[in-house]
């Protein structure tokens, strides 16, 4: 029986979306506001899904309080009220849009979780608009 289990979270971060060989001109008709020099900032809503078996010994499929701490400490503690661009090393030379910023927090916690688990993870930049990354 495959089951899943989420985790909910939330970070606010600033970022800028510009590709350094672009002129200025192209970068903000390409970008718009996401482009701003000074930054902007967005209110992230993460979902982290763990999928597997269930342990038939405990009925868990992953300790809840564990996959708790993997996000704060993986993900909240490094990006909350941080400047995506200028306070991690992650974006410094990749652009931190909503999929890289997805790709970079799978990686941060797929190192944390045991093989036989498949993750998924779910980020909204804005209410409308989200992207979903499973690792494929
Ligand atoms: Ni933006």
């Amino acid at each position: 029986m495959e089951i899943t289990v989420s985790r909910k979270t939330h970070f606010n971060a600033a970022h800028r979306l510009n590709v350094p060989s672009w002129s200025d001109e192209k970068n903000k008709a390409f970008f718009g506001a996401c482009n701003n020099a000074n930054y902007h900032g967005h209110n992230y809503d993460l979902i982290v899904s763990v999928t597997g078996q269930v342990d038939e010994e405990t009925g868990y499929l992953i300790d809840m309080k564990y996959l708790k701490d993997i996000v704060k400490e993986e993900i909240e503690d490094r990006f909350d009220h941080k400047n995506l661009n200028l306070d991690t090393d992650f974006f410094k030379t990749l652009n931190p849009t909503a999929e890289n910023i997805a790709i970079v927090i799978w990686q941060l916690l797929r190192e944390k979780l045991d093989q036989n688990l498949k993750l998924k993870v779910i980020l909204y930049e804005t209410e409308r608009n989200f992207v979903e990354y499973n690792g494929n």
